[in-house]
């Protein structure tokens, strides 16, 4: 459990700071017009990586807390449902939003707006639901 834990709370850091680098390189190259090259398509790859493996510990991690719960009014209580319903259901969200912008990307000869706006859907789902209090607190 404590394993799972730390590797959820540690590689968090990654996602968001792969998150950040797609935003930030495909509105560089959709507002230049840059033709879609290996950089940006390997960024997509790293990215959607980052997110899919965060996606799945997450999975396990919630199972395991979910066991442990001792029951009570999960929607009554802010934290619980943070924790049970609005953080995962959020992160699952965010996960599917980049994960269409990277298979745009992939398709795309120049990276259209699109895309950008896709990620940064992505990202709004994903910072606008992390437990902050309980990551950084
Ligand atoms: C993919 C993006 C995700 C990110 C960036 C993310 C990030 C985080 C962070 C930073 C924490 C706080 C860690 C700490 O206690 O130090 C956390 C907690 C948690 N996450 Fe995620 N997570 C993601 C996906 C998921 C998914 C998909 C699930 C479940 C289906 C999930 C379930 C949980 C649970 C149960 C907690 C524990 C909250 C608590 O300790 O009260 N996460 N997550």
């Amino acid at each position: 459990m404590d394993f799972i834990k730390q590797f959820h709370s540690g590689w968090a850091y990654l996602t968001i700071l792969m998150g950040v680098i797609f935003v930030v390189s495909t509105l560089v190259y959709a507002v230049s017009k840059k033709d879609t090259d290996n950089v940006v398509k390997k960024i997509g790859l790293i990215t959607t990586i980052a997110f899919h493996v965060q996606l799945l510990v997450g999975l396990v991690y919630y199972i395991m807390k979910f066991s442990q719960f001792e029951g009570g009014n999960i929607m009554k209580s802010d934290i619980l449902r943070l924790t049970f319903v609005e953080h995962p259901m959020m992160m699952i969200a965010s996960v599917a939003f980049m994960t269409v912008a990277n298979a745009k990307l992939k398709r795309s000869t120049i990276v259209p707006m699109s895309i950008v706006i896709f990620a940064v859907v992505s990202m709004a789902c994903l910072l606008s639901r992390i437990p902050w209090a309980i990551w950084l607190g």
